[in-house]
């Protein structure tokens, strides 16, 4: 299995409860390796980009008020098939549905602060990675 690159976003609602370092851990612990991370304050202009695929969705609006409600953490993790690899730790989208021992599971709130993003293909990853961050800026 080829290792890659996806990226990831701990939302407003784990940076809030101080859950930087939890949320950290269990992708390390997944075989994700951090080799890349800031700390930063989306701006509307810049969330509705990233969400623009949802533009059309009925939570679209929600969906960008609560991801700049508060400082979200950025990163590029690397590992064997990072993308599922990611993904499987993160569990489902709504934490009801997600399952034992994944990030959503123990940490999420609800279907919308559900504590983390993760890429869903590697072209995605590529995207996403090159919208938040510089060549330089990752150090894997
Ligand atoms: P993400 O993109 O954040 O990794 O999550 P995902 O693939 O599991 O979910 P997606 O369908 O791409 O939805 C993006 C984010 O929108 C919020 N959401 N709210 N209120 C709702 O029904 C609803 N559905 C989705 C969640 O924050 C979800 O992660
Ligand atoms: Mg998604």
């Amino acid at each position: 299995m080829a290792v890659t690159r996806t990226f990831s976003i701990i939302k407003p609602d784990a940076t809030r409860r101080n859950l930087t370092g939890a949320v950290t851990k269990m992708l390390e612990d997944a075989g994700l390796r951090v080799v890349a991370s800031k700390r930063i304050q989306m701006t509307k202009e810049q969330a509705e980009g990233f969400y623009a695929v949802h533009k059309e969705r009925p939570f679209f609006g929600e969906l960008v008020s609560f991801m700049i409600s508060g400082p979200v953490v950025v990163q590029v993790l690397e590992g064997e098939d990072a993308v599922k690899r990611n993904r499987d730790v993160m569990g489902a989208t709504n934490p009801a549905d997600a399952a034992e021992g994944t990030i959503r599971k123990v940490h999420a709130e609800s279907i919308e602060a559900n504590s983390v993003h993760g890429s869903d293909s590697d072209e995605n990853a590529k995207i996403e990675i090159d919208y938040f961050f510089k060549p330089e800026e990752i150090v894997g």
